[in-house]
């Protein structure tokens, strides 16, 4: 062999046996970062079971997407899988064989939905606490009654497949799970009227953060798959996607149909299904938050 392969084939072997180190200490961190404690304070929210917010729940739950993840029935659902290891499933949170929440009290609920952590302290994956952080009491308290009375079913617990490189990337801290996207030091947010107004839409808006960030402008989502698109700017900045909806109309048909004003289909990553039950006041009092927030250039989330 000559010098200059022994060379070439010594620097690869180096790298590669580096390469390996990274890895098996990444997935290792990645054991030790799911399996970390979270100590948060949670205030229990009391159950309800009154038709107003069985009512309530049950639109909650189809609107701002546990019914994606969840599936109708609340057994838990696939909701995005690939060739490259990527399986995620909700896990079943009704009563039935399977289920994850049978033994929950109401401070579990609370804990889950608001902070990002289960019943003993670990953090949740994938879940997007981040978007219910800033639910109202009668909020929390209306999608526990409907969930608490889904009958019973079967399923199980949830599915956490992330391709190798995901779980390196968690491991060395690069994809921040709701947990710490939360500020656990807020107290639970105050009820705003009902109605077409910034303040309402602000409320509703607080479900589209965990994608579009948390001032709006969009970017990659952290941990999605590379062939995922960005989310898109929805501030009025440079390369924002509001240009296109000048009115509510255009707005809330796209929201509803998964198409702009032009045709074109909008990613599948918006969770359609979920945004397509969202009443009118809610699209309408959106529509008019997002026209009122300060503008930012795409990508700066
Ligand atoms: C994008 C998918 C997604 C959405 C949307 C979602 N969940 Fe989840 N949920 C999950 C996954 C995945 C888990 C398993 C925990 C984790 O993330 O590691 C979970 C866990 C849970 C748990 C059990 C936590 C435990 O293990 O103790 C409850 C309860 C729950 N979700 C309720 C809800 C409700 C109610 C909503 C809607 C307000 C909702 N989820 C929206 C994906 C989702
Ligand atoms: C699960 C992630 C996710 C959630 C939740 C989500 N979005 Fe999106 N959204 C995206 C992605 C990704 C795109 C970019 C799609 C594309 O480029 O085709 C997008 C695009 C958009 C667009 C641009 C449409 C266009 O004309 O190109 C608007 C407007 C929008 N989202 C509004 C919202 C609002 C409002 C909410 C909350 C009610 C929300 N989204 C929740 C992921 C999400």
């Amino acid at each position: 062999m000559g010098k200059w392969i022994k060379r070439a084939v010594t620097a690869l072997l180096v790298l590669s046996v580096l390469a390996a180190a990274v890895v098996y200490t990444g997935i290792q961190l990645a054991q030790r970062r799911m399996d970390r404690r979270i100590d948060v304070k949670v205030a229990p929210v009391a159950y309800r079971d009154d038709a107003q917010s069985l009512e309530r729940g049950r639109y909650l739950f189809q609107s701002r997407g546990c019914t994606e993840c969840h599936g109708a029935n609340g057994a838990g659902r696939v909701f995005a899988e690939d060739d490259n290891g990527l399986k995620l499933a909700g896990p079943n949170i009704t009563s039935g064989p399977g289920s994850v929440t049978v033994n929950y009290q109401p401070v579990d609920w609370v804990r889950t939905l608001r902070h990002g952590v289960k019943p003993d302290g670990r953090p949740a994956l994938v879940m997007p606490s981040e978007d219910y952080a800033r639910w109202t009491d009668t909020d929390v308290a209306a999608v526990v009654a409907h969930v608490r009375q889904l009958p019973s079913a079967r399923g199980r617990g949830a599915t956490l497949e992330l391709p190798t490189i995901a779980r390196v990337l968690y491991g060395f801290g690069q994809i921040p799970e709701a947990a710490e996207q939360i500020d656990h030091t807020l107290p639970p947010a105050l009820p705003v009227a009902v109605a077409v107004s910034v303040e309402h839409g602000k409320y509703v808006a607080g479900m589209c953060i965990g994608c579009h960030g948390a001032n709006l402008s969009g970017g990659k989502i952290p941990g999605t798959p590379p062939d995922w698109p960005p989310a898109a700017n929805l501030t009025p900045g440079e390369g924002s996607a509001m240009v296109r909806y000048g009115g509510a109309e255009p707005f809330v048909a796209m929201m509803r149909s998964g198409k702009r004003p032009d045709g074109t289909a909008v990613s599948a990553v918006m969770p359609f299904t979920a945004l397509a039950q969202m009443n009118d006041t809610d699209m309408r009092a959106l529509h008019l938050y997002l026209k009122s927030v300060p503008p930012r250039s795409a990508g700066g989330r």
